[in-house]
């Protein structure tokens, strides 16, 4: 079966569609392993920035962002709700920058910024309560990304304190934190921070972790077998100010991709995605990068070379484990995330969120 069907029959059971209703005419592309993929917009009535993004299924999914913003769908995107904690007039511009979540009751939200702006509230009964479970005590500490490898336990991770990135654990699904040892992770270099772009920059698969850092050049990679004992890699994504590594995933214990650019240079469409497969330890190159900038990236569980990109200047697709990737729609997006084919939700600024669909 080519990819194209895989991909094709994946998303149509889970649409509970059948194959002979797509006209034949989408079937017939030049390169017939590049499906044909694009964004449906679902309408959140909000203007916020969500590059907080946690979808459960292709029912359920929750958005994080500015001003304090959380929305969550439990059908599919039709209709939101906004389900953010009560902030004092003092906090209501915090940005949540990730959130993760369990199900329609439980998530964890991190906001991010200098000093006691970067903290978590956690959920059990949808958003209707939140309870703040952290507040960063650290000026210099700056919380970029969360995730969890278990519902109980996972890590947060925050720019460089005395010269090293600095992290938080939780084994109670994030009702208590405690800062990790730095003692296992190496020295930060001058400059060298991570980026709260899209809720990626820590990761989590095949019981490894993985931080994205940038600031330098090229931007690195932090590799982990249980969050606590670390090394680090060079990528090959041009790093420096506002550029580096923004995002990276892994689909196993060695395979994943990097992605990254420079920020301020959106459109840069040389040396801004990389793939390993010796879990995170060496980086090369794609060969066809993605067309700009991108800022969030996703494998598609269930198809198992698939990867979805996205950034302020497009969404990109590489049916090749990160090699080649091929570009299939200009809007903007800031993070994208699968459950699996029929559930890839994308979300960013001016209040898009989106599910992925053919045409
Ligand atoms: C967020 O709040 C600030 C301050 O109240 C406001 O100026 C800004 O327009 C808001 N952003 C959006 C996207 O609504
Ligand atoms: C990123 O782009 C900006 C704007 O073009 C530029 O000033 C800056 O030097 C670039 N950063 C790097 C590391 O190339
Ligand atoms: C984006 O795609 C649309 C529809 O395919 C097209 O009309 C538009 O010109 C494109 N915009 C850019 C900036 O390429």
């Amino acid at each position: 079966m080519s990819l194209t069907s895989v991909l094709v029959a994946a998303i149509l059971s889970a649409s509970g569609a059948s194959a002979s209703a797509i006209p034949s005419r989408q079937f017939a592309r030049q390169d017939a392993s590049i499906p044909l993929l694009t964004w449906q917009l679902l309408p959140t009535g909000s203007t916020q920035q969500f590059r907080g993004l946690a979808p459960v299924s292709d029912q359920i999914a929750w958005v994080s962002g500015t001003n304090g913003t959380v929305l969550k769908t439990v059908d599919g995107g039709s209709s939101w709700t906004s389900v953010g904690p009560s902030l004092s007039e003092a906090d209501a511009t915090l940005q949540f920058r990730d959130v993760q979540a369990w199900s329609a009751e439980r998530a964890v939200i991190l906001s991010i910024g200098e000093g006691s702006d970067s903290r978590i509230y956690i959920t059990s009964d949808g958003g209707a309560t939140w309870t703040q479970t952290f507040v960063s005590e650290e000026e210099k500490a700056f919380y970029n990304c969360v995730d969890f490898d278990t519902e109980q336990h996972g890590f947060a991770v925050s720019d460089p304190v005395n010269g090293k990135f600095r992290l938080i654990e939780t084994f109670d699904g994030g009702a208590s934190w405690a800062i990790v040892d730095s003692s296992g992770m190496p020295p930060a270099l001058e400059l060298e921070a991570g980026f709260s772009a899209s809720g990626t920059c820590l990761e989590t698969a095949g019981g490894r972790w993985y931080a994205a850092a940038g600031g330098v050049d090229p931007g690195r990679v932090f590799a982990s077998p249980d969050g606590h004992v670390w090394s680090v890699a060079d990528s090959t994504i041009d790093g420096g100010e506002a550029s580096g590594v923004f995002t990276i995933q892994f689909r196993d214990a060695r395979h994943g991709i990097a992605l990254g650019g420079n920020f301020s240079a959106p459109t840069g469409n040389v040396n801004n995605a990389a793939w390993s497969d010796d879990g995170g330890l060496s980086w090369t190159a794609a060969a066809k990068f993605p067309g700009g900038y991108r800022s969030g990236s996703t494998w598609v569980p269930g198809l198992c070379k698939t990867a979805i990109a996205v950034g302020p200047t497009g969404s990109d697709v590489s049916v090749d484990g990160g090699r080649t990737w091929h570009g299939f729609y200009n809007g903007s997006f800031d993070s994208v995330e699968c459950v699996n084919a029929g559930a890839c939700w994308a979300s960013g600024s001016g209040g898009r969120v989106a599910r992925l669909s053919f045409e």
